[in-house]
């Protein structure tokens, strides 16, 4: 073994991101190219420019992480890779080039699962404060936790447990619709506002009343589940449901059809069309609350806050349920929505009250990035759980049983 330095490859949905990672625990680079450009006039990824932007970008993103990290490829000791949950295509892309690499400088593969990558973004930014602390070997972890994976793609509860220095994953929830992520890009879209929608929402949800609008989330029935009904997303294939509790299930159609309902009672649509001219001419997501009432009617900005509200309200009552379940002691909050403002601070508070730790990546770590994968590869590669050169991708790859 060298010096523990690992070449993560990230490429599952609309970022194409290279990162290298020493011994799991200390970011040399992480380089991420997006394609929120191409995507946003479309208000969603579009898988097939997706592939052909990550084909594009693939190879200057891999030159800059290696550049940044100052290390050349006989420096790697291996290339790790998403392999799945995400885009066929998309992922192919990087399987391909990893496989490619690996091969031509006879580095060991390691594969990847996106989600378990979110839950390590967490794991890598606490090694890494500790370590700015000078005490990293305080750092252990042998109780289970709870992870809540809540992103554009996912929104999925877990009991992880650290076992012999390996990770293991126990599903115990997720949503039968939409991830979090999703409601928040649809409704920003319903609402005029620019993609993706967290941050829109995130920033003006500031300047609104959350009381105004009551949203409520209904109990998930577990015959509905249990009916063994087909998948109604691409989320939703990722793991069964049929044997998991109601309690900690999650859906979130329901309230983007209540949002689009308020803006029709209401006459709120015509407001949204004319602000999308003003999204598209570059405005970005307002600081003040000037520039909040400039972009968005006070009616508008309590809809959203009343939304968020909703939402961060939901994702806390079934990760506290799971973390009373348990017994846990700590919480790992990770993926896209996890940037969210209001659902740190409550999360945070509520934690707090209860005496349980709480922990999020960094707002770098927390969306789509290539640290993840590499620092999730580091456990695999000191046990030696190399993938073939067969790898493909697995774009229904589920985490945990
Ligand atoms: O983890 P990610 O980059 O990609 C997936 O694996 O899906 O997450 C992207 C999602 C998008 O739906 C985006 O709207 C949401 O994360 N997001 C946020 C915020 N920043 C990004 N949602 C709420 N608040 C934010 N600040
Ligand atoms: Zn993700």
């Amino acid at each position: 073994m060298g010096n523990g330095l690992i070449l993560g490859i990230e490429s599952s949905c609309d970022e194409t991101a290279a990162a290298v990672v020493e011994r799991g625990e200390r970011t040399l680079s992480s380089v991420v190219a997006s394609q929120i450009a191409t995507h946003a006039r479309y208000g969603g990824v579009v898988p097939e420019l997706a592939s052909r932007e990550h084909l594009r970008a693939i190879v200057p993103v891999t030159r800059a992480a290696l550049a940044e990290a100052g290390c050349r490829l006989e420096d790697l000791d291996a290339i790790a890779v998403t392999s799945g949950p995400g885009l066929a295509g998309a992922l192919l892309v990087g399987i391909t080039y990893a496989k490619a690499l690996a091969f031509a400088r006879g580095l060991p593969l390691i594969a990847v699962n996106h989600l378990e990558g979110h839950i390590h973004a967490v794991l890598l930014h606490e090694k890494e404060t500790r370590a700015e602390a000078g005490n990293a070997q305080g750092l252990s972890y042998e109780e289970a936790v709870v992870a809540l994976v809540v992103s554009g793609g996912h929104t999925h509860l877990y009991r992880a447990r650290p076992m012999n220095g390996t990770w293991h994953y126990k599903l115990m929830g997720r949503t039968v619709d939409d991830a979090a992520g999703e409601a928040y890009d649809k409704v920003a879209k319903l609402l005029g506002l620019g993609y993706p929608g967290g941050p829109w929402i995130d920033a003006l949800a500031r300047f609104g009343n959350a009381k105004a609008v009551p949203f409520s989330f209904a109990q998930i029935k577990p015959k509905v589940h249990l009916a063994g009904k087909a998948p109604r997303t691409k989320a939703a294939k990722t793991a069964p449901i049929a044997e998991l509790d109601p309690r900690f299930m999650f859906s979130f159609s329901g309230i983007k059809t209540a949002v689009l309902r308020h803006v029709e009672l209401h006459g709120m649509r015509a407001e949204a069309e004319a602000r999308v001219p003003q999204v598209q001419a570059g405005a970005r997501p307002p600081l003040t609350s000037e520039d909040a009432l400039t972009l968005c009617s006070q009616p508008v900005l309590d809809l959203i806050a009343s939304f968020q509200h909703a939402v961060v309200g939901d994702l806390m009552k079934k990760t506290f349920a799971a973390v009373e379940t348990l017994g846990a002691a700590r919480i790992l909050v990770t993926g896209g929505v996890a940037a969210n403002r209001e659902l740190r601070a409550r999360f945070t508070a509520e934690a707090a009250r209860r005496g349980v730790a709480v922990a999020f990546p960094t707002l770098a770590l927390s969306t789509d990035n290539a640290a993840m994968i590499a620092a999730a590869a580091w456990p695999r590669f000191v046990a030696g759980e190399f993938a073939g050169l067969d790898l493909s991708a697995d774009p229904s790859l589920a985490l945990g049983r």
